[in-house]
């Protein structure tokens, strides 16, 4: 077996199998949050990451690593997931036995992955970014997020208005990946902004 798909198939059971219990939630609750998160979501980046990794010619080694681990100090709620989960990616790819600039391009992917404090450069840390801000996009990701949900009606609403246009308008590192995605934002973009009068 391919050494990063034996690495996925770990990474899919820890998904499975949490070893934290969420505030709020039964065990049960978790494992099913968490089985949820990689299906409709860590799975969807690593699809979308390895389309363009291909289209636009990267690393492919980083981009599925990257995508794999992106948010894997979620796994045991640690914030900021960014900066913690870089390291982590770090230590477990070393420890696995990858290559050590291998795995300081994949600490950099996730350390920056979110676009905030840490702007992404390479063209493989843009394709996360992107790949990450794409899949909140697919229709199962704000069903799910609603169900843990724990802010009051409009604030969910006013929140997630938010999230889609800095998903949409910063994270987005491809014209053509923000075309494929427009219909959709449109439509969440009325959802969210839609005021009951
Ligand atoms: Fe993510």
């Amino acid at each position: 077996m391919h050494p990063i798909e034996k690495l996925e198939e770990e990474i899919k059971y820890l998904h499975c199998n949490p070893t934290i219990s969420k505030q709020g939630l039964s065990d049960a609750e978790t494992k099913e949050l968490y089985n949820s998160f990689w299906n409709i979501h860590v799975k969807s980046v690593i699809e979308y990451s390895k389309q363009m990794a291909k289209k636009y010619n990267a690393n492919l080694d980083v981009v599925w690593l990257g995508a794999l681990l992106h948010d894997i100090a979620r796994l045991e709620d640690l914030e900021p997931h960014d900066e913690i989960g870089s390291e982590k990616a770090y230590n477990l790819l070393i420890e696995k036995g990858f290559d050590r600039n291998l795995a300081e391009k994949v600490k950099n992917v996730v350390l920056k992955h979110r676009c905030r404090k840490y702007p992404p450069e390479t063209l493989e840390e843009k394709i996360i970014a992107s790949a990450d801000a794409m899949a909140h996009f697919l229709p199962p990701f704000y069903l799910w997020i609603v169900k843990y949900s724990t802010n009051d009606f409009p604030e969910f609403m006013e929140r997630n208005s938010r999230k889609i246009d800095r998903d949409y308008h910063e994270k987005i590192f491809f014209d053509e990946e923000r075309e494929m995605i427009e219909e959709q934002y449109s439509a969440l973009k009325k959802w969210f902004d839609f005021k009951i009068k």
